[in-house]
């Protein structure tokens, strides 16, 4: 058979600035009607009202219920720090079997919690974190994720961890809209992440070498304070003297929105050992609060780069760091009621960013199929955006 071309309507002859914008337009609208009608199909008959959200990529497992509506029902963690604080760090062999022991009594306990009874009928969607993480870890909430989603015969989604400490900021910040500029420092991960819109992010600058919570925990350990190093330092810091030791600020006066962390740690490691070889006793508190000083005045400087070269004054923190006092604080100083900070208990890794994540990107994009796998090194964007772009932002 011969397809006939009309004259006038062959798709090569159109503005192609007209065509982008009508095919950007018609995808919104589409966008819009699959997701009002995935909320119908999860919803159909069955009163289906929640998403379960499963979080067990590094060493908290954890499980949360919440409603279509973003109400929450259920957050449980069960945290395994004291079984990696003999080792000084999570040791991943150690990690996946907890999980294993803790996940379903956690599931039980928050079904419990959030008064469902038949989660066949209850549950519409199970969202679980693929990546990045530890793979044993991930594997555990993949894996239960994929068995919970067949026996409820309901739909599964894949989500990025930092997506979920994005996504904390939602859960926190009612009306939050992008366009924002999010730090995430966490453990794992210190990057500037600039959200266009939920779902379109682009990395505007990121570590080149230790994360900042990494550094917080090497710095503690070098100090002999008990794993996780963070909230410790965080805690000693407020009683010590800041102008004790005169750290260097990571990458201060460099025009790049890039962070580094090793020196740093390097740097209060020399300190510390120079004290102990001279049989003088270690300042800890003096240590942890002029370290802190020098960290958070790094993070602070590069976040008021970024805000500066991409125009975007709406700042967002996330991951385990942003519990840390001093940041919070400086941040709350410099960008006022521009900066949106998730409390304690959301900053640090949860399963109800998971799940508010998962929800969202399901309205927009349909579940994941059941062949997804964990991605341990999963990014969120790759891309570092160059100097035009940001400008153009
Ligand atoms: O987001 P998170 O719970 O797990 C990862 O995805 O990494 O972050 C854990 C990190 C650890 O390095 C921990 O030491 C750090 O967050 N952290 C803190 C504080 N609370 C947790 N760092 C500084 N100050 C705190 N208060
Ligand atoms: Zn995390």
């Amino acid at each position: 058979m011969r397809l006939r071309q009309v004259p006038g309507l062959r798709r090569k002859d159109a503005d192609p600035r007209v065509r982008a914008a009508a095919s950007e337009a018609v995808k919104e609208l589409f966008g819009l009607l699959l997701g009002v009608f995935r909320l119908r199909q999860i919803d159909s008959g069955l009163s289906r009202a929640a998403v379960l959200g499963i979080e067990t990529s590094c060493d908290d497992t954890g499980i949360a219920l919440m409603g279509f509506d973003g109400k929450v029902l259920a957050s449980l963690l069960s945290s395994q720090i004291k079984d990696h604080a003999a080792f000084g760090g999570v040791v991943p062999e150690l990690a996946s079997r907890k999980h294993q022991e803790a996940i379903l009594p956690l599931l039980r306990a928050a079904l419990s919690d959030a008064g469902i009874t038949e989660p066949a009928r209850e549950i519409g969607l199970v969202a679980v974190t693929t990546g990045p993480g530890l793979m044993g870890s991930l594997l555990v909430g993949v894996m239960t994720a994929k068995g919970l989603a067949q026996a409820w015969n309901c739909p599964m989604i894949g989500v990025n961890h930092i997506e979920g400490h994005i996504f904390a900021n939602r859960i926190a910040h009612e009306g939050l809209a992008p366009p924002f500029l999010c730090l995430v420092v966490s453990g794992g991960h210190t990057e500037i992440i600039l959200v266009r819109a939920w779902g379109d992010y682009s990395m505007v600058g990121r570590t080149r070498d230790d994360a900042a919570g990494e550094c917080y925990d090497k710095v503690a350990r070098i100090l002999g304070l008990p794993y996780p190093g963070g909230p410790e330092v965080d805690r000693l810091a407020s009683q010590g003297d800041p102008e004790a030791f005169d750290f260097p600020v990571p990458m201060n006066g460099t025009s790049g929105v890039e962070f580094s962390f090793s020196g740093l740690k390097t740097a209060v490691f020399w300190a510390v050992s120079r004290i102990r070889r001279e049989g003088m006793e270690v300042p800890v508190a003096d240590v942890c609060a002029s370290f802190q000083k020098a960290a958070v005045s790094s993070l602070l400087g590069k976040v008021c780069l970024a805000s500066g070269v991409t125009g975007v004054g709406k700042i967002c923190l996330s991951g385990g760091v942003s519990a840390n006092s001093a940041l919070r604080a400086a941040f709350r100083s410099r960008f006022g009621v521009n900066a949106f900070i998730p409390p304690a208990e959301l900053c640090t890794d949860n399963a109800l960013m998971i799940a508010a994540a998962g929800l969202n990107r399901f309205l927009r994009e349909g579940g994941s199929s059941l062949d997804i796998a964990p991605d341990p090194s999963a990014t969120l964007s790759d891309r570092i955006l160059s100097k035009n772009e940001r400008n153009g932002q």
